[in-house]
């Protein structure tokens, strides 16, 4: 049942995530009306002592700029419950706090979503507490789900194990483990532009594509997470889950429809014919200043840069590198896909000295899809150059707000949507791909090259690059 009393709360709710991304996304999705006063209700759960005004308060700050009246509006829906994350005593009390809205509701119904904005470590106890004291009544229609975020696990088999307990607890459609990149609007945009555009289906495959890019930059570091981030490591952090689902969509074969089960089916599939990674096909590095920051040791050698190739071993894409490449403290912000295509046989323009055909998507920032072609110089002499065909959201789109990925996945949840949910099956082999590699690293085999901050990251990626067949194209 799709309708009726919901209750969504926030576990962590004093925490980081769930003030900058769970509660904005929550208002943004009250305010265009997909939750309704009287129909919705929010509880927060933490540890901190803390008065409902006093979570208000603190959730207030982030939505600076909205309507003041909608945002008193969104408040009052809210309400804060303090206890632990292992006793009993206060899910008991947030149960309550749940069941005396249900009873005061009378439709009947009881769905209930949990957020965990919380850190990996107290999954297992809190879906313990959740399944033993909170779950949605049998006597009402309705469901319960569960929200979690990575990191699931370091490697292998501590997301194994990770994932076991949880399936001890829930069904694997009560689960959905988010991966905010398949809430972006060019990343949703992917299977669309692949299957429904005839334009492409030809193109798309060994025959014509020389190499495929999937690149993250980001101009700033660690800023006060270097704790965190010394234990996960950029490939951890960004590669081995946002990075490999934008490669899924973009290297898997038609899924039977679009239902979620037949998409992430597809998903698995490709996964499992990524061939082992190389060791000469990867350059880690680690920007200067780095362990300047206190909470990280100072001979650490985990990576803030990754430029990692994939080969997949099918008949689509063999020979074809996926070069995934990430890194912190960059010149620059974004994300973006470069499939460049292969030289025109027979040319006799010259058209290699102005470069290649390429396709880019831009995910982030100023969505936009542009295709490298090579024209007719305007005038009168028969000259070419590389133009662009250009597909900018802000200029195409320009009264279309791009809604926030956290807005639209936990829409999602809420209707019960898994197709941009990580599958139990299709996380052990996004692991089963990383870890040996990671291994290698922790074992500190694999070393990081220093790079400086704000620069392109280390030369031995853009010379990786070039190595396994990518050209760059200047102007
Ligand atoms: C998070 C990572 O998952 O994604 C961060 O932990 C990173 O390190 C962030 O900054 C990037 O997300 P976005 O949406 O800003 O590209």
């Amino acid at each position: 049942l799709e309708q009726g009393c919901l209750t969504i709360v926030v576990l962590g709710a004093s925490g980081d995530l769930a003030k900058k991304k769970t509660f904005p996304a929550l208002y943004h999705l009250f305010e265009q009306g997909f939750l309704q006063s009287g129909e919705v209700h929010i509880v927060g759960y933490a540890r901190t002592n803390l008065s409902d005004d006093g979570l208000r308060g603190r959730i207030r700050a982030y939505l600076k700029g909205a309507s003041e009246e909608h945002v008193s509006e969104f408040l009052q829906l809210i309400k804060y419950v303090s206890g632990s994350y292992d006793s009993g005593e206060g899910f008991e009390k947030l149960n309550k706090e749940i069941s005396d809205y249900e009873m005061s509701n009378n439709s009947g119904s009881s769905r209930r979503l949990f957020y965990l904005a919380l850190p990996p470590s107290v999954y297992p106890s809190v879906c313990k507490m959740i399944r033993t004291y909170c779950m949605s009544p049998t006597s009402r229609f309705g469901w319960t789900r569960v929200i979690v975020e990575k990191p699931f696990g370091r490697d292998l088999d501590s997301a194994e194990e990770l994932s076991s307990q949880l399936g001890e607890l829930f069904e694997e459609d009560q689960l959905y483990r988010i991966d905010h990149y398949l809430g972006k609007e060019l990343v949703q945009n992917l299977l669309v532009l692949r299957f429904a555009n005839r334009l492409f289906l030809p193109l798309w495959n060994r025959d014509n594509v020389d190499n495929i890019q999937i690149v993250f930059r980001e101009d700033f570091g660690t800023d006060g997470r270097g704790g965190y981030f010394d234990q996960y490591g950029i490939i951890r952090d960004i590669i081995q889950n946002h990075l490999l689902q934008v490669f899924c969509l973009v290297a898997m074969e038609k899924p039977v429809s679009l239902k979620p089960e037949h998409i992430r089916d597809e998903k698995v599939k490709v996964l499992q014919s990524v061939n082992p990674i190389k060791d000469e096909e990867v350059v880690l590095g680690q920007y200067q200043g780095y362990k300047d920051d206190p909470t990280v040791p100072d001979d650490s050698n985990t990576p803030t840069f990754a430029s990692i190739v994939l080969r997949v071993h099918n008949e689509r894409w063999e020979g074809v590198p996926f070069i995934l490449k990430a890194g912190k403290a960059l010149n620059s912000r974004k994300a973006e896909i470069r499939v460049q295509f292969k030289d025109v046989p027979g040319d006799i323009f010259k058209c290699k000295k102005q470069g290649r055909n390429e396709f880019v998507i831009r995910l982030q920032p100023s969505e936009a899809m542009y295709m490298k072609l090579t024209v007719k110089k305007p005038g009168l002499e028969m000259a070419t150059e590389q133009s662009e065909l250009d597909l900018s959201y802000g200029m195409r789109y320009q009264d279309v707000k791009i809604p926030e990925a956290y807005e639209r996945l936990i829409l999602d949840t809420i209707r019960g949507d898994q197709q941009h949910f990580v599958r139990r099956d299709e996380l052990k082999a996004a692991w089963q791909i990383f870890t040996p590699l990671l291994h290698d690293i922790d074992a500190g085999k694999l070393k990081a090259v220093s790079y400086k901050p704000g620069s392109r990251g280390p030369k031995e990626a853009d010379e990786l690059s070039e190595k396994v067949g990518y050209m760059q194209t200047h102007g």
